[in-house]
């Protein structure tokens, strides 16, 4: 398997294109299954995940295609269409690599009526249940069974009537999931205590211009008043504001100063708080973010929370950086139950940090030393490598599959702004 070497102490300088949102692409790419004219996606991501969802819609018999990228597309162009629908079952072999292949329920029930779907396991920082996702699909008119580890969803006579749903915890694949099921149901639907991301609006914003009728976009109250059909669009996906947040860590713990291009500051708000109050500083430039640092960081104290509170997402990469700051962090994160796998291995690293229940403080130190660390999952990994950008000595990260699903040309991008770091092959 592969490795990451990185030989840290070197200042990041220059600047990072910012690619396409993960966590907004495995939702948009589902829509394909809500018409059968053809959907356009612009500006994907080359990720593992993103290979995998293509991988999954052409089980449905839907055909993918991927366009020949141009100078002004910086990521991927591919274009899927649902003309007939072959299979509506996502099969455990598939779902258990990538649970976003969840985000497939509500679509494929809205298209076909029924839909079938392997029940994702949990994962390394939790048990990620789909409670709230078949919670409220019921609640817009669907049967659900559960049988031999999968999840099977109905639409009365063929259709969904809608309804009304108050989520108890805030959740982004639920949201998607009753938003992707409720555009093409026969009546309203609404939707409170709904998640706000920034990736929740990018999906209203492609179903709106696929024709569906949509009010309350970027708020906790959606209303979707159901319209027949869908047509196809072309949509450009948003820039991933966490891969933006961890370089933004990445320059900082370095004393460098670094360049996103893409970032929007207006998806970002709670993350450059949080570095501002770290000691960074954080200024909007022409098509992007400008990031830069003397290397002389502040301790911070935040907990993470659904959007615009402060992502769980970012929350490694976080701790990474204030590791360097003078004086103690507190970060607390409420949204997953064991996302503190990187703990152990940054403190392999020269790191204090410990950790009670769901709080982790992170005493400063002077110098972190480079190690062999092992990932264990995609953000934890991130953060591994930010450690090593500033360690002392050389890092080397293994069991890069997970940092492959959410960051496309992570060695390169970094090498881009002085990085000394390259991917071997493992002996
Ligand atoms: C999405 O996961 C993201 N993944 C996650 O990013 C992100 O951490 C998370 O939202 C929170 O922002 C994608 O978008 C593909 P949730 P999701 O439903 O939808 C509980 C990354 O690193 N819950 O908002 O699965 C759940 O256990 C990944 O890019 C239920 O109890 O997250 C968690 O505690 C990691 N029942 C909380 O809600 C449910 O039915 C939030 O989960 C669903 C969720």
């Amino acid at each position: 398997m592969d490795k990451i070497i990185i030989e840290g102490g070197k200042r990041l300088s220059g600047t990072i294109p910012v690619s396409g949102a993960k966590n907004a692409a495995l939702t948009l790419l589902p829509c394909a299954l809500l018409t059968d004219e053809p959907l356009t996606l612009r500006n994907l991501p080359r990720l593992a995940d993103i290979d995998g969802f293509q991988h999954l819609m052409n089980q449905f018999g839907i055909s993918t295609m991927i366009a020949g990228s141009r100078p002004e597309d910086f990521g991927r162009v591919m274009t899927l269409q649902a003309t007939r629908i072959t299979s509506s079952v996502a099969p455990y072999d598939l779902v258990r690599k990538m649970r976003a292949s969840i985000l497939v329920l509500g679509p494929m029930l809205a298209r076909m009526g029924e839909a079938t779907v392997s029940l994702p396991g949990g994962c390394a920082i939790g048990n990620r249940p789909i409670d709230l996702h078949l919670k409220a699909l019921e609640a817009l008119g669907a049967q659900i069974e559960l049988a031999a580890g999968y999840v099977r969803a109905i639409a009365p006579d063929g259709g969904l009537p809608g309804g009304r749903y108050s989520f108890p915890v805030v959740s982004v694949g639920a949201t998607e999931n009753a938003l992707m099921a409720a555009v093409t149901a026969r009546g309203k639907s609404t939707l409170h205590n709904a998640a706000r991301e920034p990736e929740i609006v990018d999906l209203c914003k492609l179903l709106v211009a696929m024709g569906a009728e949509i009010e309350g976009i970027g708020t906790s109250d959606l209303v979707i008043h159901g319209v027949p059909r869908l047509h196809g669009a072309t949509y450009m996906v948003m820039p991933d504001r966490i891969e933006a947040g961890s370089y933004a860590c990445a320059a900082a713990i370095t004393g460098g100063e670094v360049t996103l291009k893409g970032a929007r500051i207006e998806e970002m708000e709670a993350t450059v708080q949080a570095l501002r109050d770290a000691g960074v500083a954080i200024e909007p430039v022409a098509g992007g973010l400008k990031v830069a640092s003397d290397g002389k960081l502040r301790p911070v104290t935040l907990s993470t929370a659904p959007y615009p509170g402060f992502a769980t997402d970012m929350q490694a990469q976080l701790m990474a950086l204030v590791c360097r700051a003078e004086g103690s962090s507190v970060l607390t994160e409420t949204i997953f139950e064991n996302r503190y796998m990187h703990v152990p291995e940054l403190n392999r690293m020269g790191a204090r940090i410990e950790t009670k229940g769901r709080t982790a403080i992170v005493h400063g130190v002077e110098k972190l030393t480079g190690a062999e660390v092992m990932a264990t999952d995609l953000r934890a990994s991130m953060s591994l490598v930010i450690a090593g950008l500033a360690a002392e000595g050389e890092t080397q990260v293994h069991r890069l599959y997970h940092l492959d699903r959410g960051y496309e040309r992570l060695e390169e991008k970094l090498a881009l702004v002085g990085a000394q770091i390259e991917r071997v092959g493992s002996d």
